[in-house]
């Protein structure tokens, strides 16, 4: 008679085990009875890069990495991509199910009416060097947020929860926007309250001498797409950095700016600068075949490409090539659209990429498109971050929520000396 449980024969004691499987997973904590000594702390699982560890049970998005399938709360990207807004499936996210059109106007209002920064901040952000990386700005300000409302603390207040949540998802596009108005030493663009979220996110970036910046729509549709797009994405680098901090029981903007802190890296939302920039330096297509075998003698990444769960086609990356040509259409085509299909075809047939399923991943195609909207390669990892941003908001209180989780605290298998006595400096060798 089948039954949901794994039998364990320890081979160094003879002893057997019966640890029960429940949702496809065995207890990590059981595996601690099964020991050599009565003074043994138990068997452990060694798993550097978690790849085979669920740190939590989620019901936010689901990924199917074998058949490129990506759902937040049960609805397909795809649908979402075509029929939502970014602040619509940020609702989602964070409440389990879509709203009501009154639920969305009031949660539209909420977002729109906290979208100014505190003018200290200002003066914070004019502190960096003229060529600060704007993610580093980023990272920064977030965090300098909880200074500005120490209420944050509370953070097993749900009416205070939901008021950070609030102010981060309506902040973000504004920090943003003024580390880059820093950047290139503009005057500091202020939130349109007429505006979409994507669309006043633009008009911060952009807007010069005109009373009124109304972004073009097709832009404004484009960027709220790539904001959904990575809204979330089950227990990602940055999630884990985000619920991680958070099980400490930090304020949200302290978690948040973890969690952008770990999305910066390049292999991670510093990915999309990288294709950019990797994109550049091939140049022409003459260049691809000698690009690739860099790739394979192991000299550096094929940037975009790979991923830990997809080992198909990333759902994120198709939908972002059908949005690059409505993009172009009002931008006029940028050239490296060109460079890129080719080199995705290139690899695609290749052995290597074949071999170890390795797939455009949500970043090959992202920047092109930033790109042809004037977005400058180095704000790419911050659009990142603000899509990001209620995908950790939802993890952070789906986490505080959740009754099992405890602080974060991995363990480690001790490879240093034995103990040994001091040694005074002048009896050392
Ligand atoms: N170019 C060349 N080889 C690669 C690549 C790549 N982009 N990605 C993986 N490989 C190879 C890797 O060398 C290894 O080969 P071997 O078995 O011979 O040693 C094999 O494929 C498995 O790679 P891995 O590094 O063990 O896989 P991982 O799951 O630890 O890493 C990844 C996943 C995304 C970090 C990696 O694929 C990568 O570095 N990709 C490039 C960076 C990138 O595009 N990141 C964005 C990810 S999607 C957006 C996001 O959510 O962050």
């Amino acid at each position: 008679m089948p039954s949901d449980s794994l039998t364990i024969i320890d081979n160094r004691t003879g002893k057997q085990y019966e640890v029960p499987i429940q949702d496809g997973a065995v207890r990590a904590v059981d595996l601690r009875q099964i020991k050599t000594r009565d003074d043994d702390a138990g068997l452990m699982s060694y798993d550097p890069g978690y790849i085979n560890t669920a740190p939590c049970k989620s019901a936010i998005s689901y990924i199917d990495g074998e058949r490129g399938i990506l759902r937040y709360r049960g609805y397909p990207i795809e649908q979402l991509a075509e029929k939502s807004g970014f602040l619509e499936t940020a609702y989602l996210l964070l409440h389990g199910a879509l709203p009501s059109a009154a639920e969305l106007d009031d949660w539209v209002s909420a977002i729109t009416h906290h979208t100014f920064i505190h003018e200290n901040i200002k003066k914070f952000i004019d502190g960096f060097h003229h060529d600060a990386h704007p993610m580093g700005v980023f990272v920064s300000t977030v965090a300098a947020l909880s200074t500005f409302y120490p209420e944050a603390k509370n953070i097993q207040d749900e009416q205070s929860r939901a008021t950070q949540i609030v102010r981060l998802i309506a902040k973000t596009p504004t920090l943003a926007a003024f580390a880059h108005r820093h950047s290139v030493g503009l005057p500091y663009a202020y939130p349109d309250n007429d505006l979409s979220y994507s669309g006043n996110f633009l008009n911060m970036m952009f807007r010069t001498t005109e009373v009124k910046h109304v972004p073009d729509a097709t832009l404004q549709r484009a960027l709220d797409v790539l904001f959904i797009l990575h809204a979330d994405h089950e227990q990602n680098c940055s999630t884990s950095a985000m619920r991680n901090v958070g099980s400490s029981h930090a304020d949200p903007y302290s978690s948040t700016a973890a969690a952008a802190a770990a999305l910066y890296g390049p292999l991670h939302g510093g990915a999309n600068e990288e294709v950019l920039r990797m994109l550049r330096s091939i140049g022409a297509k003459k260049n691809i075949p000698a690009f690739i075998e860099r790739v394979k003698r192991g000299e550096l990444r094929l940037m975009g490409f790979g991923h830990r769960i997809y080992k198909s086609y990333d759902p994120r990356a198709k939908i972002i090539k059908r949005v690059a040509d409505e993009v172009f259409d009002v931008t006029g085509k940028n050239p490296l659209i060109d460079l890129a299909v080719e080199l995705e075809r290139i690899a695609l047939e290749d052995e290597y990429f074949v071999s170890r399923k390795l797939y455009p991943n949500v970043d090959f195609y992202s920047g092109i498109i930033y790109e042809a909207m004037k977005i400058p390669v180095d704000m790419f990892p911050v659009l990142f971050a603000i899509g990001r941003t209620p995908g950790w908001l939802a993890q952070w209180q789906e986490m505080l929520l959740d009754k099992e989780q405890r602080i974060a605290r991995p363990r480690q298998i001790y490879t240093g000396p034995e103990v040994r006595d001091y040694v005074p400096i002048e009896q050392r060798g």
